[in-house]
């Protein structure tokens, strides 16, 4: 691999201006969007400058390897790997950290490394490889996590294909749009193959490192934490449908109006949801169809993003939330359907990865804590096939998905080499 000497945060500049929403504030890099386009072709130039060998997968996944002395560059060669990456993709009106972190990271930990390798000092058994995962907000077709999904078999790729953007275009349009054939998506056994370990370093999204328990009297604390766990989520949709009308013809008591109908619930919601320790409820998303000022909605389609460490207790939420959702309807004459879009499981980090990373992070960081996450990971996604485990980088906002989201320099850089010293270490 070449040396290059790049920090985290020069990487991070240069792409500072791609995506910008100045509707919303923050990013909006939805996948396959020109943005997202933009930071893929980014990536891949960067990789290409440090002679790391770039494809990307069935599943649209970018690979770069950067492989043993003298291997063939083959399936063989490439089993086993040590893996990191994160994604390139946000939320509607994102921060600029979740996700790219995690890449720029990877990038300039892989620098790191090459020089290390340079100067002697790097012993390596195994090949490395970094990759970036495509649409792991859902951002743009609903199911967060889609390419690791895919990769995984979590998702049957039909279902995946059929997912439809706001525009109504098919995913699968969309892919082949963008060089892939859908044909050939869903579960890949000898990319799975290829990754022997899997580590995800992200911002942290809350605000877990600046608690009492983390933080001395003066506010210190470290920098970096390392993830035990990723709280059960899932995102389903509710449509309440009603009698699209005229809103100054027609009387009050003649109305099935389904936007109060999604009013009530919405406060519903936050009532169930605080009904158990620990559960976490949103409605973050409710489209009126048509959407007119003076027009009485004939259908508001509202989401609903619910997350509970007991994956029984995420389920009898749903159910709630749904029974309250019918009594609403009736009560203003309107009916509802609720649909699951997507669902996954608490996940608890492979043990062992977990106390290997702890050892790495603690020679320079010895207060690093374990931190579980209400936020999901591609990392937890793949943690159902091979061991994979995740770095925090402390978030002083303590706020995410939004422009607030923030980490500072020599936070990022200790990210760096915390991930350097784990991957040197697990190679
Ligand atoms: C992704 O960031 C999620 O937790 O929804
Ligand atoms: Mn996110
Ligand atoms: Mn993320």
């Amino acid at each position: 691999m070449n040396v290059q000497t790049h920090t985290v945060n020069s990487l991070l500049a240069a792409i500072n201006d791609i995506g910008r929403d100045n509707t919303r504030g923050g990013y909006s890099r939805p996948v396959y969007s020109p943005a997202e386009t933009t930071l893929r072709e980014w990536f891949i130039a960067e990789a290409q400058a440090r002679s790391l060998e770039v494809s990307t997968d069935v599943n649209g996944i970018i690979w770069a390897w950067w492989d043993m002395p003298g291997s063939p560059k083959d399936e063989a060669s490439r089993r086993g790997a040590l893996v990191t990456g994160s994604h390139l993709d946000s939320v509607p009106g994102g921060g600029a950290f979740d996700g790219p972190l995690g890449v720029a990271s990877a990038l300039a930990a892989f620098d790191v490394l090459a020089a290390r390798e340079a100067e002697g000092s790097l012993q390596r058994n195994r090949a490395l490889a970094l990759t970036v995962f495509p649409e792991e907000e859902g951002s743009r077709f609903g199911v967060a996590c889609l390419g690791s999904r895919l990769l995984t078999g979590a998702i049957d790729p039909a279902k995946a294909l059929n997912l439809r953007d706001a525009d109504g275009n098919t995913f699968a349009d969309v892919a082949s749009s963008n060089g892939l054939d859908p044909a050939r998506m869903g579960r890949d056994d000898a990319a799975l193959a290829s990754i022997g370990d899997f580590i995800e370093l992200h911002v942290e999204q809350g605000r877990g490192l600046n608690t009492e328990e983390h933080t001395d009297a003066a506010g210190r604390g470290p920098a970096v934490a390392i993830g035990s766990s990723i709280l059960g989520h899932g995102r389903w949709r509710l449509s309440f449908s009603g009698q699209g009308n005229h809103a100054g013809t027609t009387l009050m008591v003649d109305r099935a109006d389904p936007m109060v109908a999604a009013a009530q619930l919405v406060v519903k919601v936050r009532e169930v949801a605080r009904t158990q320790a620990d559960a976490r409820a949103t409605v973050g998303r409710l489209e009126p169809v048509p959407g007119g000022t003076n027009v009485i909605a004939s259908r508001v389609d509202l989401w609903l993003d619910v997350r509970h460490p007991d994956d029984a207790v995420t389920a009898m939420l749903v159910e709630k939330i749904h029974g309250q959702a019918q009594k609403i309807a009736a009560f203003e004459g309107c009916s509802v359907a609720l649909t699951e879009e997507s669902l996954s499981g608490t996940v608890n980090f492979d043990p062992t990865l977990t106390r290997a990373l702890e050892k790495s992070v603690h020679r320079r960081e010895p207060t690093a804590p374990l931190l579980p996450t209400g936020a999901g990971h591609d990392a937890g996604v793949l943690a159902a096939e091979v061991p994979s485990g995740m770095i925090y980088v402390r978030n002083p906002s303590g706020i995410s998905h939004s422009p607030e989201e923030y980490v500072e320099h020599h936070d990022a850089a200790a990210g760096v080499a915390a991930l350097a010293d784990v991957l040197e270490d697990l190679l």
